[in-house]
């Protein structure tokens, strides 16, 4: 008799947990707005569904004309940390995601490397359409898109903002610097009503072309680790 209870007991416990029993115990209001099933407020959410809109509404963009589809974000929204690189490559614009091709391959050892992944992060570039042929962004078009990154990052509301290369850099920092130079540092700025710290460390498609650089790529990964750690975060 005992030993039937336990199974059954058992079975049910797998059960609650097949349909998710915090429906059923816990008496919480359900947060039904979710992105890519994260849980966001249904503030953060109209926000970010009202900057794609404005986004996919851009009148007269060459980038956009020529591109297959937006991309306008990957992770998780609630993250207190979101990544910027420069513009979406092939494979991205394809998927729609950013940094799904080898780059992003990268990414992803590099965000392993000190414990992240895209369910811990939140990333999203500088342009949301591939460039053709994968050239960099003029300035004119960095200055068209640039309002809408800066309102994503005052969204998002990061407390780590990692730059992934040049454009990223020269885009939201405004320096013309050389990238040697300015990476590796944190940098306290606003973005809107956010103050994040911000760090600028190599993109990984520099990093594929220039390997011995990784070392210093990797100095930056464990600064993002210690902040995380001092932050709480
Ligand atoms: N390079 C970038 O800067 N962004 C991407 O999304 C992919 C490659």
């Amino acid at each position: 008799m005992l030993k039937k209870n336990i199974s059954h007991s058992i079975k049910l416990m797998q059960y609650y947990k097949m349909i998710n029993y915090n429906l059923i115990y816990n008496n919480k209001a359900i947060n039904r707005y979710k992105k890519n099933n994260f849980e966001i407020s249904e503030d953060k959410s109209k926000r970010l569904d009202l900057l794609k809109k404005s986004i996919i509404n851009i009148k007269n963009c060459y980038l956009k004309k020529q591109a297959k589809n937006l991309v306008f974000c990957d992770g998780n929204p609630k993250s207190k940390i979101m990544l910027i690189g420069e513009a979406p490559g092939a494979h991205e614009d394809k998927e729609g995601l950013p940094f799904v091709g080898r780059a992003g391959m990268l990414l992803d050892k590099m965000l392993a490397a000190i414990n992240l992944d895209r369910e811990k992060v939140y990333i999203s570039n500088i342009i949301n359409y591939r460039p053709p042929e994968n050239r960099r962004p003029t300035d004119e078009e960095i200055k068209r898109y640039l309002p809408f990154i800066t309102k994503h990052i005052e969204i998002i509301n990061p407390k780590i903002l990692v730059l992934l290369g040049s454009t990223a850099m020269n885009a939201l920092i405004g320096s013309n610097n050389v990238i040697s130079k300015m990476r590796g540092k944190w940098i306290e700025k606003k973005f809107g009503s956010c103050r994040a710290s911000v760090i600028i460390t190599f993109h990984p498609a520099f990093l594929m072309r220039q390997p011995a650089q990784k070392k210093f790529a990797w100095i930056d990964l464990k600064m993002i680790k210690e902040k995380k750690r001092y932050l709480k975060i």
